[in-house]
């Protein structure tokens, strides 16, 4: 299985960071190895620019979040068609900060990822724990609930990624053998054919050991994925 590197932004980014990903190309010689995918979701409103600029460079674009419908009256809102459109080949649902700050349901994650399906994209569905249910012992029932809720029962193709909520953005990740006992679990629960990536504090530091953990198939990266040097790194660690 190809293993893929996928960047969250999150909402950050201008035209500007055209420049970063120009970088992050040069370090891997003008184009992004074969043996990696390489995706970047930056903010909606770079997501046609970049499509545009480097889709030809080996690095695949992604949306950050969609919404359920195909149109109308939801000011604001970006659907999945409209992604695809701007030339996104991946959408993420249900990452953590939407759950909490929009109070995303499973139901709504599970409906987003049959939108995303629905317009021709691979949808990366989040899961996680807190750090209290981790505390608890509760996360293999907690992630067990969220893919039993998100992953649309018609889906032939999709993405997990695993993202600890207490590991985002705060430098601390599980231990391997943490990681291992999790992507086993979920592995048990979807498929064999589907990448399931880690996700929280993936740095160059720590990104080949656990990449090499059974049953990672990549990462999804937040801070680190926003400088070329350390995202170029991630990549360079799943060769
Ligand atoms: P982080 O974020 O790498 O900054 O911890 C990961 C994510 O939220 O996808």
């Amino acid at each position: 299985m190809k293993p893929l590197i996928a960047g969250n932004w999150k909402m950050n980014g201008l035209c500007g960071s055209v420049r970063e990903i120009e970088k992050l190309i040069g370090l891997f010689d003008g184009a992004a190895p074969d043996d990696v995918e390489v995706l970047v979701c930056p903010p909606a409103t770079l997501v046609g620019l970049f499509a545009t600029e480097f889709s030809d460079e080996g690095v695949g674009v992604g949306g950050q979040d969609c919404h359920q419908n195909a149109s109308g009256a939801h000011t604001g809102d970006i659907s999945a068609e409209m992604l695809a459109d701007a030339g996104a080949a991946y959408v993420i649902v249900g990452h953590s900060e939407r759950r909490a700050d929009h109070r995303e349901t499973d139901a709504e994650v599970q409906a987003k990822a049959g939108a995303a399906r629905r317009a021709g994209l691979v949808p990366i569905i989040c899961v996680g724990e807190t750090e209290s249910e981790r505390k608890a012992g509760r996360e293999l029932e907690i992630v067990g609930a969220q893919l039993a809720g998100s992953i649309p029962a018609d889906a032939e193709e999709f993405v997990i990624a695993y993202e600890p909520v207490w590991a985002i953005g705060t430098g601390l990740t599980p231990t391997l053998d943490d990681i291992a006992a999790m992507h086993d679990f979920i592995r048990a629960k979807t498929r064999k054919d589907i990448r399931i990536l880690y996700g929280g504090s993936v740095k160059p530091g720590n990104a080949r050991e656990i990449l090499s953990v059974q049953n990672v198939n990549g990462a999804l990266v937040g801070g680190a994925s926003l400088k070329a040097e350390d995202f170029a790194a991630i990549v360079k660690a799943a060769l």
